[in-house]
């Protein structure tokens, strides 16, 4: 795979990657600053067996099970290094063992660290697909995140005018046959990027609000002015490797946070 580099921050901030911490153990003791968002991605299948074994201890039992309700290979274990992803992150800006943590959901599904006195409240999100899983990690900010895979077989004609906003169906079939792709999936993720970040998922229609990709950077616009305002969101599309995509969703108040994308190992 590639390592993430500058070309692939398309907003206005764009990233930083640092190139000597750039693969990050677990134990590792990380600075999360309030005004930062940190991107943290892995790739499930170069994981050898035994750190599978290793994270494997770090979730607990409920998580375990979920995990083991897969019945493909890949999928349990992409479900397994996205959890252990996540409590080896969390835990490293906590300087505390990624085992002690503990997560509770909102009524839509979305995983939060429980509410502790202990620690200062942290925003993270995660996404998961083939050959990769990626998280966001902000201090004080409401963060969404979404990943795909670029190579995933999609009826982008359809899909798009069955979901997405009618301005977002002209601009990609305005665009010619080859570049459909790829303009699908970055609306695609900025869409459920946007949505996680909510922390609704699916209960928000998902053609009452698109995107507009150009001139830079991203912009939303709402169906319904009233629901959110546009101006307190930052969009930013990632490629941490030539076959995935990622797009943040970042909810921030006045300029655009630097993100810092960093490829994490056990
Ligand atoms: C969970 C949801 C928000 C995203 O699901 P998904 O795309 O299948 O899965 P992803 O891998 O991106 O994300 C899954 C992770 O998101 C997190 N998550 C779960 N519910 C969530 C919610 N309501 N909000 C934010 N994050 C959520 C979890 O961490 C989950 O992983 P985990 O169960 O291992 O902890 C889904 O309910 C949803 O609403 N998806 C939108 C689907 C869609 O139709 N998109 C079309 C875009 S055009």
């Amino acid at each position: 795979m590639n390592d993430a580099n500058e070309e692939g921050g398309g907003g206005s901030a764009g990233f930083k990657c640092d190139p000597v911490s750039r693969t990050l153990p677990a134990s590792g003791i990380q600075i999360l600053h309030p005004g930062e968002v940190h991107v943290w991605f892995a790739v499930p299948e170069e994981l050898p067996r035994e750190s599978l074994r290793e994270i494997e201890g770090w979730l607990s039992p409920d998580e375990q099970l979920r995990c083991s309700r897969f019945q493909q290979m890949a999928d349990r274990r992409r479900n397994l290094v996205g959890r252990a992803l996540i409590r080896s992150v969390l835990s490293s800006y906590l300087q505390t063992d990624p085992k002690s943590l503990r997560f509770v959901e909102n009524e839509f599904g979305r995983p939060e660290l429980e509410p502790s006195a202990a620690y200062p409240r942290l925003r993270f999100n995660l996404s998961k697909t083939s050959g990769m899983v990626a998280c966001c990690v902000a201090r004080n900010h409401e963060v969404g995140l979404d990943i795909e895979d670029l190579r995933r077989s999609v009826d982008v004609t359809p899909l798009a005018t069955r979901f997405f906003a009618p301005a977002e169906t002209r601009d990609l079939l305005a665009l010619p046959e080859h570049a459909r792709r790829r303009r699908f999936f970055e609306y695609w993720t900025l869409k459920e990027a946007y949505v996680k970040a909510l922390g609704a998922g699916l209960t928000i229609p998902l053609d009452q609000f698109w995107f507009r990709l150009d001139p830079a950077p991203v912009r939303l616009a709402l169906q319904s002015p009233s629901s959110d305002d546009p101006a307190d969101w930052q969009f930013e599309h990632i490629t941490p490797a030539e076959q995935h995509l990622i797009a943040v969703a970042i909810r921030r108040q006045g300029a655009d946070l630097p993100l810092i994308v960093r490829r994490w190992a056990p």
